[in-house]
């Protein structure tokens, strides 16, 4: 059995170096906004400089995790009836599972006869059994624990750090990475083989094991699965494609508790700009994804469409949440939410003549940044009147009425977006980008239904990553678009949109 000592080695580089061939995968690796940390969490350049010497200076303030440890699992959630096995207690930061079992921890599924093999077992039907080791030495689940004691975060926990944070401050700020980089059931939901520091694992996305690691080693599973039964028993149907898609949605867009805000992107935490298919191409599978994709040719767009779907629910609960606390008074709340709006609206260069007024047609008026540009690309189009109010109330002034949103957020009832949508001209990178998943997703099942078509495709997809891919350097785009040293208009991004769409139509017409 490998060590756990294998985090941040050549798995990870191996995993990353997947990202770099002709997919949705290597798109998501380009565009990804993050600081210019390497892979290995180590700083570059000028920035390690500051690091170290920050890192120096108030290394000493820094509470260990072990300390934060005792502090959050001290606190007892409360329980609330309606929330999946993945939300979390906002006030307590620990997991509040909707049924009461015991978390067992992913030990309890690592015995070489069960899902720790070294490699793939054929004989079964249901499981290939190596699931265990393809997570420990493979997926990034299995270290984001270790994560939060790398470089990169600790100059984040620094730089958010203040003279007047209590300890209570400092504890909530880490139950909040905990949130995701490593949940917690509360101390009495832990069985015997439970492991505090086993970060996104087994039962995170797959429930509470407790009362189904028995029954699901038997021949009545599959009907316990069927009668609902397994669910009651706190196991969680990620076969079911909604279910998968809002799984990962609950911490790669947030939830209630849990958030990476512009305070931490500020600080150097990457922005979530999470888009199911493009995510999904990048992990490491443990499961039986190529039988999955024979048997179902349409799965890439289930996928496609329940993402958005997942991530827009998801935005809107956060929404609900942080108008909530605002409308609250509460004192930490912040509001409006920066990274709610398009990121590129706010930081952009001005210059003369300028681009922006010259060619704006983004959805807020020109001085307000655009809200919802990312999450809500596509399903603006299939949900736009329920839409409208909350996007009108967010972008009417720099100080949305707190209330006026929670109202506009509750009545918001989206639906899922047709992959066909129109391709549009682009009002924002974030549109742009969107736009280019979907299209991607669309090839992808074409891939997997075995249908051939023009060889253009490659190159149109390939040139479309080039012209929204940012300038080496840059965490943004150059103007809207403009990607190494070319000057790349928006008429120019839409007409390669225009003509992939018109590719693959042909393609599936042959
Ligand atoms: C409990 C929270 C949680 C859930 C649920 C979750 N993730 Fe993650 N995911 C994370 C965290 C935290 C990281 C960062 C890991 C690290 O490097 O420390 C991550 C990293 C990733 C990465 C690597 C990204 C990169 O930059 O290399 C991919 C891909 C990914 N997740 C996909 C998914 C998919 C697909 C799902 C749903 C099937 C999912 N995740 C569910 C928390 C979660
Ligand atoms: C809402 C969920 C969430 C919260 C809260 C959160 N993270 Fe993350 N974190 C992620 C995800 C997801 C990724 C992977 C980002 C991606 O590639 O999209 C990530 C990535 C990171 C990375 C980069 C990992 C790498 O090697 O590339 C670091 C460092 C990090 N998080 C530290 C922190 C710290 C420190 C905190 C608390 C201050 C925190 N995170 C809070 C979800 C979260
Ligand atoms: C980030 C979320 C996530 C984590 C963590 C995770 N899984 Fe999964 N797992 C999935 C998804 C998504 C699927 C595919 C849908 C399905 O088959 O339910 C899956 C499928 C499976 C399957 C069915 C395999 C097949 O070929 O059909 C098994 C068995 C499994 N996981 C076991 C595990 C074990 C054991 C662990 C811990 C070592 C684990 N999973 C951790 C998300 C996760
Ligand atoms: C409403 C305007 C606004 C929006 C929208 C916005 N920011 Fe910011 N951002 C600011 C301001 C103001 C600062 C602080 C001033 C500065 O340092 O530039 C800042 C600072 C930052 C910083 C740290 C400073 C730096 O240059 O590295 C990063 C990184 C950042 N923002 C990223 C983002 C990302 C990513 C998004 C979208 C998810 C986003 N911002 C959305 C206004 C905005």
């Amino acid at each position: 059995m490998p060590g756990r000592s294998k985090h941040d080695g050549p798995p990870r580089a191996t995993n990353r170096e997947r990202v770099n061939s002709l997919s949705a995968t290597g798109f998501a690796r380009a565009f990804r906004v993050r600081s210019s940390w390497g892979s290995t969490g180590k700083a570059s350049g000028t920035r390690s400089y500051y690091i170290n010497k920050a890192l120096a200076l108030l290394i000493v303030a820094l509470p260990t995790m072990d300390a934060f440890q005792e502090v959050a699992l001290a606190s007892e959630p409360a329980a609330s009836a309606e929330q999946s096995a993945l939300a979390i207690d906002s006030a307590s930061g620990l997991l509040a599972a909707r049924q009461p079992h015991n978390f067992l921890g992913a030990r309890s599924c690592a015995a070489s006869a069960c899902h720790g093999g070294i490699d793939p077992d054929p004989r079964f039907p249901l499981s290939r059994r190596n699931e265990y080791v393809t997570w420990l030495d493979k997926d990034p689940h299995s270290r984001s624990y270790q994560t939060l004691n790398n470089e990169l975060s600790k100059a984040i926990l620094d730089r958010l750090s203040r003279p007047t944070d209590d300890d209570a401050t400092r504890a909530n700020r880490l139950a909040n990475c905990f949130g995701c980089h490593n949940p917690q059931p509360e101390p009495s939901r832990r069985g015997e083989t439970y492991f505090t520091r086993d970060s996104v694992s087994c039962e995170i996305c797959h429930g509470p094991a407790e009362q189904w690691i028995g029954p699901h080693v038997t021949a009545s599973w599959s009907q316990l699965k069927g009668s609902g039964e397994a669910v009651r028993l706190g196991f969680v149907k990620t076969l079911e494609i909604a279910t998968r898609a809002e799984t990962c949605a609950a911490c790669h867009v947030g939830s209630p508790g849990r958030e990476v805000n512009h305070d931490l992107i500020a600080a150097g935490h990457p922005a979530l700009k999470f888009e199911l298919t493009a995510y999904y191409a990048m992990l490491p599978k443990h499961w039986r994804d190529e039988d999955e994709r024979k048997a179902n040719p349409q799965l890439e767009l289930a996928l496609w469409q329940a993402g958005q779907l997942a991530c827009g629910e998801a935005a809107v609960e956060l929404l609900k949440w942080r108008a909530d606390r605002a409308a609250g008074e509460n004192v930490d709340a912040i509001w409006p939410e920066f990274a709610e709006y398009d990121c590129y609206a706010c930081h952009h260069d001005l210059v003369h003549p300028s681009w922006r007024q010259a060619s704006a047609t983004s959805s807020a008026p020109l001085g307000m940044p655009a809200w919802g540009s990312w999450y809500f690309s596509r399903l603006s189009e299939s949900s736009s009147e329920s839409l409208h109010s909350l996007a009108d109330a967010m972008q009417r002034s720099f100080r949305p009425d707190p209330k006026l949103v929670l109202d506009a957020a509750k009545s918001v009832r989206l639906t899922a977006p047709s992959i066909n949508g129109a391709i549009g001209d682009p009002t924002s990178w974030d549109d742009a980008t969107q736009q280019y998943l979907a299209l991607v997703a669309t090839e992808q099942s074409l891939t997997d239904a075995g249908i051939a078509g023009p060889t253009e495709v490659k190159s149109t997809i390939t040139r479309l990553r080039e012209q929204l891919a940012f300038p080496a350097g840059h965490d943004s785009p150059k103007r809207l678009f403009e990607s190494g040293n070319a000057n790349v208009t928006r008429a120019q991004v839409h007409q390669s949109l225009l003509e992939l769409m018109q590719q693959l139509q042909q393609r599936r017409g042959n």
